[in-house]
């Protein structure tokens, strides 16, 4: 398959037969979004909180592609008052088929309130992540906004995962020093480090991480450049 980071959160995963995934879509007013790179297929998008910068592009796309979104129980509601036709709810623990793949949604320590036009929040459920099985055997666990938890551990014993991205950029989420820890935990092989260095205050850096887990291999991509898994 394909990865390719879109910048902060957002990535796209392309399979082999070309079936197209977008994670936490955020591309309009993103500022480590690739210039020019264009999403020309989106057969799902997995959205794991509300906040904007994990949900703004969610529901454009969605209509320009007629995209499955996967997202929690409330979310998901409220992206169908958003015109999203297909908007697929779950919650915790749970797995549904979406395309080829199985999608798990897993906890995450985070909030995830929905910020209205007006300046007020809806309540959007809770943060999750995601366990994304594919047809190969192979497993990602795609965090989203979290800080380290126990139940990383659980996650490696439920799913096992071959990779993982994980939030490294500190104040809002997880920084390299607990990111560390969750590398241990998930007993992941290699991480992608993500939702770091878009805006001054996220200061985490991947040779940060490195430094603090020598066996894990941190996969550091560059915005707009594809990368074979
Ligand atoms: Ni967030
Ligand atoms: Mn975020």
């Amino acid at each position: 398959m394909k990865l390719t980071w879109l910048g902060h959160g957002t990535f796209q995963i392309v399979l082999p037969d070309g079936e197209t995934l977008i994670l936490d879509p955020w591309t309009n007013g993103n500022p480590s979004y690739p210039a020019g790179f264009e999403i020309t297929r989106c057969d799902t998008i997995l959205v794991t909180h509300g906040h904007f910068d994990h949900l703004q592009d969610a529901p454009p796309l969605a209509t320009k592609f007629d995209s499955n979104v996967v997202s929690i129980y409330e979310l998901a509601a409220w992206l169908r008052g958003k015109g999203v036709a297909k908007s697929l709810e779950m919650n915790k623990g749970g797995t549904q088929r979406v395309g080829s793949v199985d999608v798990t949604m897993t906890h995450a320590i985070h909030s995830a309130g929905i910020a209205q036009e007006d300046g007020t929040y809806v309540y959007g459920g809770e943060a999750a992540g995601y366990v994304l099985r594919f047809g190969d055997g192979r497993v990602i666990y795609f965090a989203g906004d979290t800080t380290v938890f126990g139940d990383m551990a659980l996650i490696a014993e439920l799913y096992k995962p071959d990779l993982a991205f994980l939030p490294i950029g500190d104040l809002y989420t997880m920084g390299p020093r607990e990111a560390a820890l969750a590398c241990k935990l998930l007993k992941v092989p290699v991480v992608v480090p993500m939702h770091f260095g878009t805006f001054p205050p996220l200061t985490g850096r991947p040779s940060t991480l490195q430094a603090l887990v020598p066996d894990t291999k941190i996969w550091e991509l560059t915005p707009g450049v594809t990368v074979d898994w």
